[in-house]
């Protein structure tokens, strides 16, 4: 357990070499493009410099837009900032790979990116519709790629000085081992929901092990209601230390050893959200010992997305 009181300013080394990532990140799912720029504006001001995004959110010229105004303005550097990125489903082939990965790069308006990863295991059928679906509405997978070749792409990637770092998302710990087995550049992170209802402690311990970040997706578990921000551990913890649910949630990510994305939407939210310290010993313990168990977002089953938040 992380004890450290300043859980805001944590930056994790990657692999090889590969910079640092700061713990508390920002996630950009959020359908609506201009809700994407304020709230992409609001973390920046709120002190979150770790921002996450994927091709598929359709979002990444909106994220670039308030990144860049952040950049023009001096309020921050490009070195200040860890931006990550997804390749989709349908660019698994090899030779989508790279192309992806400049259109990413030029929609967010970089010149490189601290992290890329492979947005789920499950190869689609390639082309530029990112949800084929044959005519009983199943989806259409490509059966003729492997998540090796794809991997192999993104160490190119690498090679090539555009990109710090590649990882994987959405994915279980046997997938994961079999990667990291025949890689010769390892996954520096893994992207999978994480939760009190989901500690995915095997995983955790197998990163540990091997230098791998886990950074845990739903760690507020998508804000659904009944949920974990209303858990009666959670809250009788937060009303004992002070501090709001979400924010016994975010410092508990922080304190087992994972980088967290979670996506306030409102300027208020993000503040309380960044604002987290650390929780003593029998919390954290208490809170390792919730017997609940709930996956909320199946997406890890079929890689099609499994929860998109509603438009506000
Ligand atoms: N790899 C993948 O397949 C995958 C899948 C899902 C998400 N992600 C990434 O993970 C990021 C995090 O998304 P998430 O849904 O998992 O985040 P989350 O932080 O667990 O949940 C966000 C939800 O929690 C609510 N919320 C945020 N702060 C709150 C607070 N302080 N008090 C009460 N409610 C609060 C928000 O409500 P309001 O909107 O009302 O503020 C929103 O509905 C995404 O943006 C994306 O980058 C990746």
């Amino acid at each position: 357990m992380i004890e450290s009181s300043d859980l805001r300013l944590m930056r994790i080394p990657l692999s090889h070499g590969a910079g640092q990532m700061p713990a508390l990140g920002f996630g950009t799912l959020i359908p609506d493009a201009a809700l994407t720029i304020t709230a992409t504006r609001d973390a920046l001001d709120a002190g979150f410099r770790h921002f996450d995004c994927a091709e598929r959110y359709g979002n990444e010229r909106e994220v670039g837009k308030a990144l860049q105004a952040g950049l023009a303005a001096g309020v921050i550097a490009r070195g200040d900032i860890f931006v990550t990125t997804k390749l989709w489903n349908s660019n698994h082939r090899p030779e989508r790979v790279e192309p992806a990965f400049e259109a990413s790069l030029g929609r967010l308006g970089l010149d490189y990116l601290d992290l890329y990863l492979i947005h789920t295991p499950f190869a689609f059928q390639p082309g530029d519709n990112q949800d084929p679906r044959d005519a009983d509405g199943n989806v259409l997978y490509d059966r003729g790629v492997t998540l090796l070749d794809t991997w192999r792409a993104m160490e190119s990637l690498v090679d090539h000085g555009k990109c710090r770092a590649i990882g994987l998302s959405d994915i279980g710990l046997d997938e994961v081992k079999t990667i990291y087995e025949s890689a010769r550049i390892k996954p520096a992170v893994v992207q999978v929901e994480s939760h009190p209802y989901l500690p995915e402690w095997e995983l955790l311990e197998f990163c540990k092990e091997k230098g791998v970040v886990l950074l845990a997706f739903a760690p507020l578990g998508h804000g659904m209601k009944p949920g974990l921000l209303e858990d009666p551990v959670i809250s009788g913890i937060a009303a004992r230390v002070g501090k709001t649910p979400a924010q016994v949630l975010l410092a508990w990510a922080v304190q087992r050893g994972t980088a967290l994305l979670t996506t306030p939407r409102s300027a208020e939210r993000a503040r309380e959200n960044f604002d987290i310290s650390a929780l003593p010993a029998d919390a954290f313990e208490e809170i390792n010992r919730i017997q609940t168990r709930q996956r909320l977002n199946p997406v890890v089953n079929t890689g099609v997305p499994g929860f998109i938040p509603q438009a506000k």
